[in-house]
């Protein structure tokens, strides 16, 4: 059995979809989940890209020690010093260096001739190794590139000190067969190859992002890079649960295994989802709705008779949970602090002091409160903001014959600020209102979503707004019983964000 290295991309090649810009705060929630998932190596970002990458890796080295810590870097020296010093309190640091390498990416992109292209490489992976232990080389769009020249490059890397060469399908162009042939190219015809560890990054413009990954691990290679949900530019990349749980269903066949701890899959996924504040797509493999929901009665016959009719994979092994439990007012904070546990949610003290009182208030309002209520009480834990305006009461009168109004009071710390609007409906008069209160940049509300987080009519509504201001875009969450309160909390999340 070979143990496949897990190199996780999210916040870097993930943060560069369109629209899955991060906070701080989210990129170090997003990394403790990678942590826990037991990734190999995390990237945190490109440090030279901008300050806020540059301090994101310098906090997420502050609280991950397992895994390694890498920041991308273009083949020049200011990226380089900026990922060193970005990563200077690493426990285990790696810096990953990338220069084009196909004819078309020479000519138009960089404007470089291969003869330089190949002095860079030397240059650069020596430049980083003098700077760090660890240094990976990428030779971006290596699928369209000349196999020989790849062949020329990688061995460049690697003779100038790389310990990691990575071949990217950067725009998802390649074929699981291509991918395998051309790692056994490599295998044969670069010298020193074989002391380094070979890795892929394959995009999914084609949907063949994780195909193409699980091909590369067939033809020897020792490191996968993907992301969460399969996030990342355009189409995205490997989806990481993806190919993980397709490691381990599948490990006689492939004879390779991951570090993941799978039973963190489900919870991480759940979080990446909402703070980009997007839904999980039912269909999706592994953590959709649907991926252990059996609709069709043949279907349930046989999964009742014996689960492996028709699960190839349980769904315990992604960390969801067997028997739902139900809890309701008289439950104590410990009966509810251990299911958290079980679901993979390690709360802090403070935290789990304010979630139980968010949950004896709804039980107030519900009764019965199931995993999915628990889960989205957790989450609301990830996204408040300390010292913002928070909602103290509010009044909506509205009606198919009247004009909306709302009265909203806000608190922030122990100031009480009252506005009252109209608008057009009840949540819009509440949106105008809270506008005149906090002092938020100007901003347009780009994006509202409303979703119940279980059945019955009195389930918790779960709404997500995007609020924008010029480059800039907020999400912010607001959870409620009632939907218009759920619809100004997640109004007066967004704009403290926004401030
Ligand atoms: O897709 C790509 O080629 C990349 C490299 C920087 C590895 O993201
Ligand atoms: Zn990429």
């Amino acid at each position: 059995m070979r143990t496949i290295k897990i190199f996780d991309t999210t916040l870097r090649d993930g943060e560069q979809a369109p629209g899955c810009s991060m906070h701080a705060h989210e990129k170090i929630e997003i990394a403790m989940a990678l942590e826990r998932l037991r990734v190999d190596v995390i990237e945190a970002g490109f440090a030279f890209a901008s300050k806020g990458d540059f301090e994101s890796i310098q906090q997420i080295c502050q609280v991950v020690k397992d895994s390694t810590i890498c920041s991308l870097a273009r083949a020049v020296p200011k990226d380089i010093d900026a990922a060193c010093e970005a990563l200077r309190d690493a426990k285990q640091g790696r810096i990953h260096l990338f220069l084009a390498t196909s004819p078309i990416h020479m000519q138009y992109k960089l404007k470089m001739t291969p003869e330089t292209v190949l002095s860079t490489i030397s240059e650069m992976v020596a430049y980083a190794r003098n700077l760090m232990p660890e240094v990976e080389f990428s030779a971006e769009d290596a699928t369209r590139s000349e196999r020989s020249f790849l062949a020329q490059a990688l061995e460049a890397a690697i003779a100038a000190g790389a310990n990691v060469v990575n071949i990217p399908d950067t725009v998802g162009y390649a074929t699981p067969t291509e991918v395998v042939d051309l790692l056994d190219y490599l295998r044969n015809n670069v010298r020193g190859i074989e002391d380094v560890c070979i890795s892929v990054h394959c995009h999914n413009d084609l949907g063949l992002g994780v195909a193409n990954s699980l091909a590369a691990v067939t033809a020897g290679a020792g490191q996968i890079e993907c992301t969460i949900n399969g996030l990342g530019e355009r189409a995205g990349n490997a989806a990481m649960e993806e190919i993980v749980m397709g490691l381990h269903t599948r490990k006689a066949f492939y004879q390779c295994e991951s570090n993941i701890d799978t039973t963190q899959i489900y919870r991480s996924s759940r979080l990446v989802y909402n703070l980009l504040g997007l839904p999980t797509p039912i269909n999706k493999a592994i953590v959709g709705a649907n991926a252990f929901a059996h609709e069709a009665g043949i279907h349930q016959h046989g999964v009742l008779a014996n689960r492996e009719t028709y699960e190839i994979m349980s769904p315990q092994s992604i960390g969801l949970l067997k028997n739902e439990m139900v809890f309701g007012k008289h439950s104590g904070r410990h009966a509810v602090e251990q299911r958290l546990t079980e679901m993979g949610y390690q709360l802090g003290k403070k935290e789990l002091d304010e979630l139980f009182e968010r949950f004896k208030k709804l039980a107030d309002k519900k009764k019965s409160i199931n995993d999915h209520d628990l889960e989205a009480l957790a989450r609301r834990s990830v996204i408040d903001i300390p010292h913002g305006f928070k909602l103290d009461r509010f009044t909506v009168s509205c009606g198919n014959y009247v004009t909306s109004s709302a009265v909203v009071r806000l608190k922030q710390n122990d100031d009480l600020h009252e506005e009252v609007a109209i608008g057009d409906g009840p949540i819009a008069a509440a949106y105008n209102a809270i506008d005149k209160i906090i002092p938020a940049p100007p901003h347009i509300l780009e994006d509202y979503t409303i979703a119940s987080v279980t059945e019955g009519n009195d389930a918790l509504g779960e709404v997500v707004v995007k609020i924008r201001n010029g480059e800039k875009m907020v999400i912010g969450r607001g959870l409620s019983t009632d939907i218009i309160e759920a619809s100004i909390i997640a109004y007066v999340n967004g704009l403290n964000r926004l401030l």
